[in-house]
């Protein structure tokens, strides 16, 4: 049974979007900046909720996207991703009929192939298609209350490790970025990781870049792997949110997978993404 969630805010109004995660947010302008009152409830609503919905949103400058983005901590630069002409701190998500795949298409948390992964990420979207293009989201904090005691057990103390060459390379080349001028990460992180603000552990893995198992043969590694991938991925943990025009979401990737579903081509799709850089998880 999950439990309600506080809502107990004064210059924000946060509705539930599902009963496991989510929050549509109003009352906050974020083409301006915001006051620290406001911060402190967007960031308690934040760690509340995993991934917020900023709605009735202005398009916000791409300036003001970077310095809200900047009240989190430090920046994180993506390994491969095309960025904004004039602003290497903004992903541009872009989808056309010329695209050969969209971005997020399979179940994942933002680059957990770095040694200190996202922390969160912000996208506002600007085009969107007439229909689809919607967003999915999972809870991995209830993805790992939900094992067994003893699957918890045998997890406790593993770690995994989290490639990209698979992802990254060519990725992005019909967006004009070639293998030659990126980096292709990979780090091993613990499988079961505790949050740092709310102190509760999450699954930590993701079918997009965990690849091994550290300590186990390949066969034990990839039966337990597709296991705890589908365990992750089940419908009980997952929200599937469709995007307003200049809506912006805000998920946590410390607790949190999700993916983008490209069901809408030959339209198109393009927004700007914000990554804060998140710490080594633990
Ligand atoms: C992503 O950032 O992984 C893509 C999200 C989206 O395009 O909805």
């Amino acid at each position: 049974m999950v439990q309600p969630k506080s809502n107990d805010y004064n210059t924000i109004s946060a509705v539930p979007f599902a009963p496991n995660l989510g929050a549509e947010i109003y009352g906050v302008d974020l083409s301006e900046p915001i006051s620290d009152e406001q911060f402190a409830e967007v960031e308690a609503a934040f760690h509340t909720y995993q991934v917020l919905f900023f709605k009735e949103q202005k398009e916000i400058p791409p300036q003001q996207h970077i310095d809200f983005g900047k009240r989190f901590g430090p920046l994180h630069a993506h390994p491969a991703a095309p960025t904004m002409a004039g602003f290497p701190e903004i992903f541009e998500i872009h989808a056309t009929k010329d695209s050969k795949v969209a971005n997020g298409e399979f179940w994942h948390s933002d680059v957990s192939c770095d040694e200190t992964p996202p922390l969160g990420t912000m996208l506002q979207m600007h085009i969107l298609p007439p229909c689809g293009g919607d967003t999915m989201f999972s809870d991995s904090y209830a993805a790992y209350d939900d094992l067994s005691e003893p699957i918890k057990k045998m997890l406790d103390g593993l770690t995994a490790l989290h490639s990209s060459e698979h992802i990254y390379k060519g990725r992005y080349s019909d967006r004009g970025r070639n293998d030659k001028d990126i980096d292709c990460p990979e780090a091993t992180h613990p499988i079961v990781r505790t949050h740092p603000d709310t102190g509760r552990k999450s699954l930590f893995v993701n079918r997009t870049f965990t690849t091994k198992i550290n300590g186990l043969s390949d066969s034990e590694s990839d039966a337990i792997l597709e296991m705890l991938f589908q365990h992750a991925e089940h419908i009980d943990y997952q929200i599937r949110y469709r995007w307003s025009l200049n809506d912006m979401a805000f998920w946590d990737n410390r607790c949190c997978m999700h993916r983008a579903i490209w069901d809408y081509w030959p339209a198109e799709r393009k927004g700007r993404r914000v990554t804060v850089k998140g710490e080594r998880p633990v």
